[in-house]
């Protein structure tokens, strides 16, 4: 294929696992499908930015406020259909202490439960560490939030710290939990 015969359907490649590529959260990727994911309850029952209405203004404000310095976002394309189901973000990135907050979303749900959330977060994990040169990556997460804190475990993050019944769930307070890993033991797997 000669220069400028490029199809537009070229697939851009960032980061690739088994069943996903993860690869730059563009422009385009600012759109409805992100918009309804934010505001769907469920999805959104464990994170604070769904607490409120979000609009497809407030979410491009965000995007293009995100200080691409010590913020790296990616978009989660599952391979075999080429679907954008959610995104991954490396967070407040301190280049000095070398380490950086995760942050994910599978906005799909029925993509959910499938393993697809600890691949991705190994495949950042991995690029955090290695390219990176990253020392640890941190978290936190609501108690209760059994799937999430079961994928993080799975690979590799440990619980570290705990603020009592801080969040409100329909009424309840529920505890927040930190949770890290470092580059040290995420390879000594
Ligand atoms: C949290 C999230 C990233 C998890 O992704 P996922 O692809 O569903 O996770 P995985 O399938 O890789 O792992 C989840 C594990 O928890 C298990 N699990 C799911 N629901 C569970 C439950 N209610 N109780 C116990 N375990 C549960 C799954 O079986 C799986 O374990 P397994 O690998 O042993 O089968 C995804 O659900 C999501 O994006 N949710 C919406 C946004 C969100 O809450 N983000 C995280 C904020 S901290």
């Amino acid at each position: 294929m000669g220069y400028g015969k490029r199809s537009k359907k070229e697939k851009i490649v960032f980061l690739e696992g088994s069943n996903l590529i993860l690869r730059p959260l563009e422009e385009k990727d600012i759109n409805r499908r992100y918009l309804k994911w934010i505001n769907d309850e469920e999805v959104a029952k464990f994170m604070i930015t769904g607490t409120f209405p979000t609009t497809l203004k407030e979410l491009e404000d965000y995007y293009k406020g995100l200080n691409k310095q010590n913020n790296i976002m990616l978009a989660i394309v599952f391979k075999k259909n080429q679907k954008h189901i959610g995104n991954i973000k490396l967070g407040n990135i301190n280049w000095v202490h070398r380490f950086a907050d995760l942050g994910i979303m599978i906005g799909e749900r029925k993509y959910w439960g499938k393993g697809y959330g600890q691949e991705a977060i190994r495949l950042l994990l991995h690029y955090a560490f290695s390219r990176l040169n990253l020392n640890k990556i941190i978290l936190g997460v609501y108690a209760n939030h059994k799937s999430a804190v079961k994928a993080y475990q799975k690979v590799g993050f440990k619980i570290e710290g705990r603020i009592e019944k801080i969040f409100n769930l329909d009424g309840v307070y529920i505890d927040k939990i930190f949770m890290g890993i470092t580059s040290r033991k995420f390879f000594a797997k």
